[in-house]
């Protein structure tokens, strides 16, 4: 017993828990998984299951992913860098409706897969239905010889390293830079990109694992905001653009971990439903950076200030107007709209974690949920 607990204590490598040193070690993370295939001096993206069926890709009608969790939300994020940037179509189906409800498929579509495990019983069926209709299947796995990465037809690991904490933390934003990966690919190969902006993009990248760095030492002031509202029952995250899966990526988190009720939604819709919500007893964390629609989200903002909200903004670095209206804000640096969910995410992953903490829940092993449903 007393062995078991001091390896738990060496793995944890000093973390009180194994999330918050996935949450630490994603620098790290997303620097392996971009190395060897971001190649900056050669102004290059090298990625053999990419390159090997560039025809694939590039004839595709459109690209369907496919995922379930944290992981659909990565998926959410690549719709908008593939649209943006390489000009596909992509449509993101959570892998359970998929795989039921007798989805138009056809050789002409390629799927991707993104799975942390890839053992996700619902995703590996969504690929062996598309399989069976000819579609050609990329998988985005993190764990090495998984079903999932067996059974599509090309692939690309994100070099995350072992995830044990069931929220998934450092997969996220791996997947993230894998899929952003894909698409700076594509769109170089399509044209869609001038070589300056592909360069520019591949510097931005690059320079993420810095960023990150810096955005994680808010944590003590972080800490400080959880323990303000750790006692509410209710949480609204809300953001546009690239940052939309982000909020609701941020309100899974809170969910998963401290068992406070949240719900993310795209800010312009917070009128549709969510402002009745809104009180004085109501935190809303909204995700209001420089360059994704700012100025629609901070009218968002005022909105939620005359309806006398509690704002935790999250801010790009050096923000003044946010700053005036929010209760609070919690800066990240500049980075490029694309990209800047990298960032965002990171002050959200931390509040949920000091919130759980302060409520003494089992942040590694939450109740009821799995690391892996590997079963319907
Ligand atoms: C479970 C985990 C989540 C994860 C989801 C998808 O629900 O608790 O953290 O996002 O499965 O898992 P996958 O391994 O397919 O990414």
């Amino acid at each position: 017993q007393e062995l078991q607990i001091n390896l738990e204590q060496i793995e944890k490598g000093g973390y009180d828990h194994f999330m918050l040193k996935e949450i630490h070690e994603q620098p790290k993370a997303i620097r392996d998984t971009y190395r060897g295939r971001l190649l900056r001096n050669e102004a290059i993206i090298k990625m053999a299951g990419v390159e090997d069926n560039m025809k694939k890709f590039l004839n595709a009608n459109r690209i369907i992913i496919v995922a379930c969790g944290t992981s659909w939300h990565a998926g959410l994020v690549a719709e908008y860098i593939f649209e943006d940037l390489a000009r596909i179509p992509v449509e993101v189906e959570y892998a359970s409706e998929f795989r039921y409800r007798n989805p138009v498929i056809t050789e002409n579509d390629v799927l991707i897969a993104i799975s942390q495990s890839g053992e996700t019983a619902d995703t590996l069926a969504a690929i062996k239905l598309a399989k069976s209709k000819g579609a050609f299947v990329f998988g985005v796995c993190n764990v090495v010889g998984s079903s999932i990465a067996r059974e599509s037809d090309a692939g690309a690991y994100t070099h995350a390293g072992p995830e044990i904490g069931v929220a998934s933390t450092k997969a996220f934003t791996t997947q993230i830079t894998v899929l952003s990966l894909i698409a700076l690919r594509l769109s170089r190969a399509k044209g869609t990109i001038s070589s300056s902006d592909f360069r520019h993009h591949l510097l931005e990248l690059e320079m993420i694992p810095k960023k990150v760095e810096q955005a994680l030492k808010s944590d003590a002031h972080i800490k400080k905001i959880a323990d303000i509202y750790k006692n509410v029952s209710n949480f609204l995250y809300l953001g546009r653009g690239y940052n939309f899966p982000v909020a609701l990526e941020g309100a899974l988190k809170l969910k998963e971990i401290s068992y406070i009720h949240a719900e993310g939604y795209p800010a312009a819709e917070m009128k549709h439903g969510p402002i009745a919500l809104i009180d004085e007893n109501m935190p809303i964390v909204v995700i209001a950076t420089k360059k994704g629609h700012y100025e629609k989200v901070v009218s968002n903002i005022q909105e939620i200030k005359s309806r006398k909200g509690k704002i935790i903004g999250i801010v790009t670095e050096g923000d003044i107007q946010v700053r005036d209206l929010a209760d609070h804000v919690i800066e990240v640096p500049e980075s490029l709209d694309s990209l800047s969910p990298l960032l965002t995410t990171i002050p959200l992953q931390l509040l949920s974690y000091h919130i759980a903490v302060l409520l003494n829940k089992n942040v590694d092993q939450p109740r009821n949920l799995a690391k892996s449903v590997t079963v319907e």
